[in-house]
């Protein structure tokens, strides 16, 4: 019993880890691929403005990214999309429309 809890605790940790998943080194992503993978909102401002780009929620949206390679998640700004950003596909790069 007390075994079971013990995993029980282990697996609730390890799924709200995955909740929140990092980019993927080299891989460009639409911004709003990287909020629907995580936790990016705070990131993606902190990026533009570090930037000097527009930021509105359009922007926020269809801006590509580069994911780093050897910071844990982080990004930096690569481009923005005036006609949108398209989904490359799972495990892919995006790119501008
Ligand atoms: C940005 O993306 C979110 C999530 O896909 C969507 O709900 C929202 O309408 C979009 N906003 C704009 C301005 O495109």
């Amino acid at each position: 019993m007390k075994f079971a809890l013990a995993s029980l605790a282990v697996a609730i940790s390890c799924s709200s880890l995955v909740l929140a998943d990092n980019c993927r080194s080299h891989i460009y992503y639409c911004g709003y691929n990287l909020l629907r993978r995580g936790d990016y909102m705070s990131t993606i401002r902190s990026t533009l403005i570090d930037a000097n780009a527009n930021m509105n929620e359009y922007w926020i949206n269809n801006t590509l990214f580069l994911c780093k390679q050897d910071d844990n998640g982080a990004i930096a700004y690569f481009s923005a999309c005036s006609n949108g950003c398209i989904d490359g596909g799972f495990g892919k790069s995006d790119h501008c429309a």
